[in-house]
């Protein structure tokens, strides 16, 4: 009787024992697991896995669409983007603008003869309404931004061959708090905990190592995308950042470089043919694809030809674009960027001269002509800009190293 007494507080604490260890080390293997960084994009969304040992991030990037079928089968990213000509009323983008605002805000509001989707007032939130096997379906921008965060998982999980459940992502630093909690809550549908969010601007400043510097800096992040023009200026000390001042457009990037450019083509082509293109939508798709294509090359030589087969009324298109020529088409616009520069310089207080770094971020500012701009505002102070390991992708870079060093304090 005196044993079996004993011993059974013996094999329940044997128990609680192990139970104990059972939870400490899925506990240490959920937290060992890989942590990825995202930055998400108005036009294009992308994930960072970083390695430490290599100091090398393999990125995968994909168009920030989500689209749904006819069958009610639900597309994302490139598959997404490839159809909406197609399926336009189905095909959802801009997320961004949506996420964590209230219907009324102006920015919804002035959106919505924009958009060629519906956006509804759910209860006081925009909703997108979608048509799936011919009933009305509606969707919370968090439940589409989801969709996004999940194909960035299952790119990763692919490439590291292992779960992934855990998330540094990226957001405009004038994102307020309902805006930074709906990114969380769509991390949540997507399967994520999100670690952290960080300012695109810090993580940026994190991909060019300007954390690891010593004293006190100011810095200015330029990010020119495809579709906005972010401008904030930044102080670091020690590794960390506060944001001193944000300026930029929500509606100004790259596009507009390229409606420069088509329309250029557009008037050329009524002077040599006789003929309006402009409602030939097959040819302004092809056009508009082409002449994005162009500027980039651009980026790195004198001249491009833009030829399109069987373009308009089956005549074939080409034209040389030279980059003096797009330069010309472009210049007042390239200017008007530097009014959001002198900006944040001024509302933080500070001159030209106290500021430390500048950094180029976003596709759009690999144009020679724009680091030329911004060198010279600044008296020719050289700017830090995108090389071969940044390239345009400083942000989901700077959001995967952030999440790998995220991983060793948990
Ligand atoms: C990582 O690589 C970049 C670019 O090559 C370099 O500037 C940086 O110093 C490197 N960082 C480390 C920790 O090695
Ligand atoms: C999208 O279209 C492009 C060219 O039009 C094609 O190369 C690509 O494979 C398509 N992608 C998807 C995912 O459908
Ligand atoms: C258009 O270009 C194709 C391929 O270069 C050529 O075979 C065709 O003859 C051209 N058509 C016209 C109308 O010039």
């Amino acid at each position: 009787m005196a044993r079996t007494k004993s011993s059974l507080p013996t094999l329940s604490w044997l128990a609680a024992i192990l139970l104990l260890l059972l939870a400490v080390s899925t506990c240490v293997e959920a937290q060992s697991g890989p942590m990825i960084g995202i930055d998400l994009g108005s036009t294009h969304s992308s994930v960072g896995v970083y390695h430490e040992s290599r100091n090398e991030t393999r990125i995968h990037t994909i168009p920030s669409y989500v689209a749904f079928t006819q069958a009610g089968t639900c597309l994302v990213g490139q598959a997404a983007k490839n159809q909406s000509i197609l399926n336009p009323s189905n095909t959802i983008f801009d997320t961004k603008r949506l996420i964590g605002r209230n219907f009324q805000d102006t920015d919804v509001q002035e959106n919505l003869q924009r958009w060629p989707f519906i956006v509804i007032d759910r209860d006081g939130k925009p909703a997108i309404q979608v048509k799936v096997n011919g009933q009305d379906k509606n969707f919370r921008p968090e439940e589409v931004v989801a969709r996004i965060l999940q194909e960035l998982k299952e790119w990763s999980e692919a490439y590291l061959g292992q779960p992934v459940t855990s998330a540094v992502i990226a957001v405009p630093a004038y994102f307020n708090d309902a805006q930074r909690q709906a990114i969380n809550d769509a991390g949540t549908i997507a399967g994520l905990t999100v670690e952290r969010i960080v300012n695109e601007p810090t993580a940026a400043a994190i991909a060019y190592g300007l954390d690891k510097k010593g004293g006190e800096q100011n810095i200015l992040v330029y990010d020119l995308g495809g579709g906005t023009f972010d401008v904030s200026l930044l102080t670091t000390e020690d590794g960390v950042f506060e944001v001193l001042a944000t300026s930029g457009d929500t509606y100004f990037g790259g596009k507009d470089f390229d409606n420069r450019v088509i329309e250029h083509f557009i008037r050329l082509w009524k002077k040599k043919t006789g003929k309006d293109c402009v409602e030939d939508l097959q040819a302004m798709v092809k056009l508009t694809q082409k002449v994005e294509e162009a500027k980039r090359v651009l980026s790195s030589e004198m001249s491009v030809r833009v030829e399109i087969e069987s373009f308009h009324d089956g005549q074939n298109f080409s034209e040389v674009l030279t980059r003096a020529n797009f330069e010309e088409l472009n210049m007042d616009l390239f200017e008007k960027t530097l009014q959001p520069v002198e900006k944040v310089v001024k509302d933080a207080g500070l001159s030209t001269h106290e500021i430390h770094e500048i950094l180029l971020v976003g596709g759009s500012s690999r144009i020679p002509k724009v680091v030329e701009l911004v060198e010279s505002y600044f008296d020719g102070k050289k700017v830090l800009k995108q090389d071969s390991h940044h390239g345009e992708k400083a942000i989901v870079h700077g959001a995967a190293m952030q999440g790998s060093r995220q991983r060793r304090f948990l």
